[in-house]
């Protein structure tokens, strides 16, 4: 075996190139997650981020190669990866068109069979410099097992609980690596860790062994730490190595940990908001006790009891669609029923019901929302509403 270059509990890490590095290591692992190059790298490429044109170029690893080259190369490392596999394991390889039609054929002939083809589709994705093509908007990933297997791990129940009761499908929506799992530094082709834990929950059981031959910044091994599972990584550039790390470290603080498992489970497609109006001394009340109360119904100053409502985790309280402020609710989907009197002792005035719905939020954290809210958007402003969480912030 080789020397890691870093090794903390179950989390590994081993510089070189992958092409020599995979012939020497030893342990049979259950799942690899490969982020190959895609060799779309041009040098003089350009794509619009935010209204600028960025020269798009990923680094020397990325650059474009023949169709020989590539087969040779993809060849290469997936036969390693083969001899590594455990009988029952399998295989996650990402890419676009310049790359993934040679890893089927290289997984063909090193005797797999395709189980999904998963498409990655970004809802933000930057604009294509291009008026002669479709803008681009998901990668795809290959999982795959040998044609012998019959027995593969898959955890349809798991991944039926992530999609609100109802069966995955090959679709996933999920946007880009954001802020909050840049902290520590950003990869160029950093991958999100949402994406990570909906293969790794897909294909695995904690304790298992999961190898990216290509480990970038270990988003795979993060995930993997997040969700009790051993990591072994793959990577010939120091800084990436090292931003890896950092990463890894940052775990180690049992809140930041916390945090980050939060919200790579959260799908925040499903994440709600009740939003609601509330004139400014009555919002400054709720501000103050955490307690967000309305009425529950179709008239004015209400809310319906509707789809996505059981998926609520938020309260937004604006007054007339400006000054708005967003909490996390104490509990997720659910509420009250106070007595109007029962308010009046937490220093309310309610005047229209004798009872009301409460929701209670945790006052002591405002979180900031960069996104500008448009909450008049020809809807009545006094309704209370529910509307997904992406709709505020960064997701
Ligand atoms: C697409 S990126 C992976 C990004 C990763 N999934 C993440 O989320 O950070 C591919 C990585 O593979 C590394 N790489 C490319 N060719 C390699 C090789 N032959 N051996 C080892 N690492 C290689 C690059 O340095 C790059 O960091």
């Amino acid at each position: 075996m080789p020397t890691p270059y870093y090794s903390i509990s179950d989390f590994t890490l081993y510089q070189g190139d992958s092409l020599e590095l995979l012939k020497s290591i030893d342990e049979p692992v259950d799942m690899i997650f490969a982020d190959p190059p895609y060799f779309l790298s041009t040098g003089n490429g350009k794509v619009n981020i935010n209204g600028q044109y960025i020269k798009f170029d990923k680094g020397n690893w990325d650059r474009v190669r023949t169709r020989d080259e590539k087969n040779e190369f993809n060849m290469k490392w997936l036969s390693s990866c083969c001899r590594l596999l455990k009988e029952n394991g399998t295989i996650w390889v990402c890419g676009t068109y310049h790359n993934i039609f040679s890893v089927e054929k290289c997984l063909d002939e090193l005797g797999f069979k395709i189980i999904n083809m998963v498409v990655w589709q970004k809802p933000d994705p930057p604009t294509t410099l291009s008026d002669k093509r479709l803008n681009f908007c998901a990668e795809y990933l290959i999982w795959a097992t040998r044609k012998r297997c019959k027995d593969y791990t898959f955890n349809y129940d798991d991944l039926f609980k992530l999609n609100g009761g109802t069966q995955m499908q090959d679709v996933w929506k999920i946007s880009a690596a954001s802020a909050w799992e840049n902290k520590c530094g950003k990869h160029p082709t950093q991958k999100p860790l949402r994406l990570l834990y909906r293969a790794i929950l897909a294909s695995t059981k904690p304790g298992d062994t999961i190898l990216d031959p290509f480990s970038g910044s270990s988003t795979t091994g993060i995930a993997a730490t997040l969700m009790n599972r051993r990591y072994i990584g793959c990577e010939m550039s120091q800084e990436f190595l090292d931003l890896s790390i950092r990463r890894r470290e940052q775990l180690c603080d049992s809140n930041a940990f916390m945090a980050l498992k939060r919200r790579m489970e959260e799908d925040p497609e499903e994440v709600m908001v009740l939003v609601n109006h509330a004139r400014t001394d009555l919002k400054e009340q709720m501000i103050k006790t955490g307690i967000c109360y309305t009425r529950v119904g179709e008239s004015k100053g209400s809310v319906l009891v509707t789809y996505g409502f059981e998926r609520m985790q938020y309260v937004l309280i604006h007054t007339n669609g400006t000054d708005a402020h967003l909490f996390r609710l104490k509990s997720k989907g659910s509420f009250q029923i106070w007595s109007k009197e029962t308010l009046v002792k937490y220093g309310f005035n309610p005047e229209s019901s004798p009872y009301y719905a409460v929701f209670l939020f945790d006052n002591s954290h405002e979180i900031p929302f960069p996104k500008t809210p448009n909450l008049r958007n020809k809807i009545m402003t006094y309704r209370a509403k529910i509307r997904p969480l992406g709709d505020f912030i960064e997701i």
